[in-house]
C-alpha cells in the first residue's frame, strides 16, 4: 500500500482512511481516538472502526470473554457475542429496546425461506414474531398465573429477557411440539439455517438453554453465523460458552 514491499500495520491504517467515508469517523481513525471509551487506543478502536467502515454494526465496549474465548461487547445494555446480539436468562435487554418490529433482516430472510417452503407444497407462516417488553409481560404473568412461576420459567421468557423483544426471533406456525413431525417442520429444521435462522431450544438442550424443546422458534443470527452453529450441533449458549440463567 504504502511502496515498501511489506505488508504491515501502517498499509492496513491506510486502507482502514480510505475505507472511513464518514467525516467525524475520519478524524477518529487519523486521530487514533479511544472509539469504545475503554480508556485505550488499540486493536479494539481500530476493530469498531472497520465494523462501522464496512457497514457492519459497532458492538460497543468489551466487557469480557466466555468460556470459549469470545468477547462479549456491551452497547446501549444490549449484549453483542460474535456479532449476535444475545437475550436469555442471562442477558437481558433494557425495557426501552423496542425496534419497530421485525428487523428487516429477520423479515427478508423469513419471506426468502416462507417462498422456497411454498415451492415445496409447504405452507410456513409467522405466528407470533416481535414483542414488546411491556406484551412480553402480560404474556409472562399470564402464564405464572395459569402454572406458577417454575413452570412458566421453563417456556416464557421474563419480561425483558424474551429473544422476540430483539425483533429476530419468530414462532412459526402451530406452536405445539408435534410441530416438528409436520412436513414443514421437518423442512424448517433442516432448512433454516440457509436462511440465517437456528433453532433456538432444540431437543435435550433445555438444561443448556433454559427452556424446553421448541422446533417453532427460530433466531436470526445471519447465515454464515446459523451455519456454523448448526453444523457443530450446539445450541447457541454452548456455542459461545455462556449461560442461560437468571440471577
Ligand atoms: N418462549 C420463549 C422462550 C419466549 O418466551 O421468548
Ligand atoms: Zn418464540
Amino acid at each position: 500500500m504504502n511502496g515498501d514491499g511489506k505488508l504491515t500495520a501502517s498499509d492496513a491504517r491506510e486502507i482502514l482512511i480510505l475505507s472511513v467515508t464518514n467525516e467525524k469517523q475520519k478524524r477518529a481513525v487519523t486521530s487514533k481516538a479511544d472509539i469504545n471509551g475503554d480508556g485505550v487506543i488499540g486493536a479494539l478502536d481500530a476493530r469498531a472502526v472497520l465494523r462501522i467502515s464496512i457497514g457492519l454494526s459497532y458492538e460497543g465496549r468489551l466487557k469480557g470473554y466466555t468460556e470459549k474465548g469470545y468477547p462479549v461487547y456491551e452497547k446501549d445494555g444490549l449484549t453483542f457475542i460474535d456479532g449476535v446480539l444475545i437475550a436469555n436468562k442471562t442477558y437481558s435487554l433494557p425495557e426501552d429496546y423496542a425496534p419497530d418490529g421485525l428487523l428487516s433482516e429477520c423479515e427478508n430472510a423469513f419471506s426468502l425461506m416462507k417462498k422456497d417452503a411454498a415451492a415445496k407444497g409447504l405452507s410456513i407462516y409467522i405466528s407470533s414474531g416481535y414483542r414488546s417488553y411491556s406484551y412480553q409481560e402480560n404474556l409472562y404473568n399470564r402464564y405464572v398465573r395459569r402454572d406458577g412461576k417454575a413452570l412458566a420459567d421453563t417456556y416464557s421468557a421474563r419480561p425483558g429477557h424474551s429473544e422476540h423483544q430483539t425483533g429476530l426471533a419468530i414462532d412459526l406456525n402451530t406452536v405445539t411440539r408435534s410441530f416438528g413431525n409436520t412436513k414443514e417442520g421437518k423442512w424448517v429444521a433442516a432448512h433454516c439455517h440457509e436462511y440465517g435462522f437456528i433453532i433456538r431450544y432444540p431437543e435435550g438442550k433445555s438444561h443448556i438453554t433454559g427452556y424446553s424443546y421448541e422446533p417453532w422458534h427460530l433466531r436470526y443470527v445471519g447465515v454464515e453465523t446459523a451455519k456454523r452453529i448448526t453444523e457443530s450441533g450446539l445450541c447457541l449458549e454452548e456455542y459461545y460458552g455462556i449461560t442461560s440463567v437468571y440471577s
